[in-house]
């Protein structure tokens, strides 16, 4: 661990509180500062006025060595900070075009769509872009996966990487998979996970899905609040860590298709207010027969658009490298080919229909779980 981040080197932490804090799974100062004092006292049985008084302690020293800025900064530290940013690239043209670059570290990226529209793809193709060299899009990092669904695929990062013409065994190791079985021990990875990224170097840290688990456990409308509640403190934490640590986080979020197999608006993300409110960036992904729509719905800086992808043995793909030839991706840079325009247009128009329905529909009903949260 960084000598600067023990939690001993915080002034009046003796060793009696760095034992209490250690047991309830807080291993450093980051750690601290990720939990927050309401939940420090909880866990640990302080007085909330002792665990006000270490985090805040924790944020100071944490500003002195200028690992986070300080409360009141001006707008030229924000710009410095934000410089700090890394981008991932999502090994396609037409994504990395709709996030001006790549996926960000320092933010929360929400994916949502139903069933089968490729979150776990791109998930996973993150997974393998991330550990490229920094001249070539990625971050040189590593992963941290959390598969609540029981869909990640070591088979699928193997394509992926070769895809990519990168070692499949070296990037195979430097993603942790952490298969969470219910919403508690969801939580409890993301709380424990401070020195897993330290050690491993993790950019990148992907909860697929964040929700489902949630909202399978959390049935009916008198557990809503309680639901929006623990979603609440995951998501936040997530984002609080992907600031923090500076590496990049994404939860996928799925939507029902048919509007005739579940009450509720068809096309709302599950997770409601709770992820859209704490995510930086919101992705729709949407089927569109073999291809795939992506649509920026909420960025603070980008403009709402779409882009169509492909999902094939690279994982996601380009749309013309995908009708090329199955598995083979030509060079980034390849100029790219007129793709047959009707069809694209035909399809866009169609999205942008059924986007303006579904944004009706989210407003009309967003009423039930806000009054709730
Ligand atoms: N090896 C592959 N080659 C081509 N397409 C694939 C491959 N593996 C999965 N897919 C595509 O990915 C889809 C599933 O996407 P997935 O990311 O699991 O959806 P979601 O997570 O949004 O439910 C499948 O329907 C299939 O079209
Ligand atoms: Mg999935």
């Amino acid at each position: 661990m960084v000598e600067d981040l023990r939690l001993d080197s915080l002034e009046g932490v003796g060793p009696v509180t760095t034992r209490k804090l250690s047991d309830a799974g807080v291993h450093n100062v980051m750690d601290l500062i990720v939990r927050g004092p309401v939940e420090i006292a909880e866990i640990t049985g302080m007085e909330k006025e002792t665990a006000e008084k270490i985090v805040n302690k924790a944020r100071q020293h944490l500003v002195e060595t200028g690992l986070i800025s300080r409360d009141f900064v001006t707008a030229t530290e924000v710009y410095k900070r934000r410089q700090d940013i890394g981008k991932i690239t999502t090994g396609t043209n037409c994504l990395d075009t709709l996030f001006d670059g790549g996926i960000e570290t320092q933010a929360l990226t929400e994916v949502y769509g139903e069933f089968g529209s490729g979150k776990t793809q791109f998930a996973h193709t993150l997974a393998v872009m991330v550990q490229k060299p920094k001249s070539e899009g990625g971050l040189d990092g590593g992963v941290l996966y959390i598969d609540t669904e029981n869909t990640f695929r070591p088979e699928r990062i193997v394509s992926i990487a070769q895809a990519h013409e990168m070692d499949p065994e070296k990037v195979l190791d430097r993603i942790i998979v952490a298969r969470a079985y219910n919403s508690a021990h969801q939580t409890l990875i993301l709380e424990e996970a401070g020195p897993v990224i330290e050690e491993n170097n993790i950019k990148l840290i992907v909860a697929d899905s964040a929700v489902g688990l949630f909202r399978a456990e959390y049935l009916g409308r008198g557990t809503l609040s309680n639901r929006q509640q623990k979603l609440n403190h995951f998501v936040h934490m997530l984002s609080r860590i992907a600031e923090t640590y500076n590496c990049a986080a994404v939860a996928t979020n799925q939507v029902m298709a048919s509007p005739d197999v579940f009450f509720g608006d068809p096309t709302r993300p599950i997770g409601g207010n709770v992820v859209a409110h704490t995510s930086t960036y919101r992705v729709y992904f949407k089927k569109s027969g073999k291809k795939r729509i992506a649509r920026m719905v909420d960025s603070p800086h980008h403009p709402e658009e779409e882009v169509l992808f492909a999902l094939g043995e690279a994982g996601v793909m380009d749309i013309e490298d995908a009708e090329k030839k199955p598995g083979k991706k030509t060079a980034k840079k390849a100029t790219k080919k007129d793709k047959e325009p009707d069809t694209v247009e035909s399809v866009e128009l169609e999205t942008v229909e059924s986007a303006k329905l579904e944004d009706k529909s989210a407003e009309d009903s967003d009423d039930l779980e806000s009054m709730e949260e």
